[in-house]
């Protein structure tokens, strides 16, 4: 109900921020998982609330909190938060903070694995679905603007604007998370924003910080054609 009376420039714009990690099950006590904490998405959603977007908020299983008056869909895996995704559609824009696990493990087990005198168990990947390339690409239901992430150790700019071209994103918010930034799991952040006239590079601020720019450039392009 806050939501809906929520006044501001972005108020009557429905807009999806998938956020935080993906666990993947090994078996029922076991998972792989990353070291997304979730803030930047969480700060993310609130910026566009604060706006007064009514914003989605699908996220896997984060360490920080999720924010107040925001719809919050908690998922588990990769599968679960598509599936999340796509019941969220049809929305105004799209902000994938997630980081999706990549693979899951082909065939998790329902028993809990056991040590046996023949060795360790041997697991096996399958490839997760690639949700920001599959809402990006929608032949119907896309959202008018589409924005990933992509976190990357090395060569952030090169890598990132083949991810956007790749994925079929309008923007890429991207971030050097090499151990040395100490971004993975801090306070901060240091993006680049990748969209289609070049590389736009954020001094490094605090992540709720990069959450108000990134919402207020939403606000604008919402506002006005996407070029
Ligand atoms: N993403 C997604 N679904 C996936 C993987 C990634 O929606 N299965 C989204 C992330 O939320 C992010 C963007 O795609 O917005 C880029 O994620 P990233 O992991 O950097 O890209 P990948 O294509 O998985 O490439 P890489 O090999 O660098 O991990
Ligand atoms: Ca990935």
């Amino acid at each position: 109900i806050a939501a809906q009376l929520q006044a501001g420039p972005l108020k009557g714009k429905r807009i999806i921020v998938t956020s935080g990690p993906t666990h993947e099950p090994i078996d029922p006590v076991r998972y792989i998982a990353n070291r997304s904490s979730g803030a930047q998405g969480a700060a993310v959603a609130r910026a566009l609330q604060a706006l007064g977007a009514e914003v989605v908020f699908i996220t896997g299983p984060a360490t920080v909190r999720p924010p107040e008056g925001v719809q919050v869909v908690p998922v588990e895996t990769a599968r679960e938060m598509q599936a999340a995704v796509d019941a969220a559609l049809p929305a105004d824009a799209g902000v994938f903070a997630a980081a999706v696990a990549d693979w899951r493990v082909a065939s998790a087990s329902d028993r809990k694995l056991k040590k046996t005198k023949d060795g360790m168990p041997r697991l096996e990947f399958a490839e997760n679905p690639d949700i920001l390339r599959d809402v990006s690409t929608r032949a119907e239901g896309r959202p008018g603007l589409v924005v990933g992430f992509a976190a990357e150790t090395n060569d952030v700019v090169e890598h990132a604007t083949a991810k956007r071209l790749r994925k079929g994103c309008d923007w890429i918010v991207a971030n050097d998370v090499s151990p040395a930034t100490g971004i993975m799991g801090g306070t901060e952040n240091a993006v680049v924003l990748i969209t289609a006239d070049g590389a736009q590079h954020w001094p490094r601020m605090p992540k709720e910080q990069v959450a108000a720019r990134l919402a207020e450039i939403i606000c604008n392009a919402l506002s006005s054609p996407i070029s």
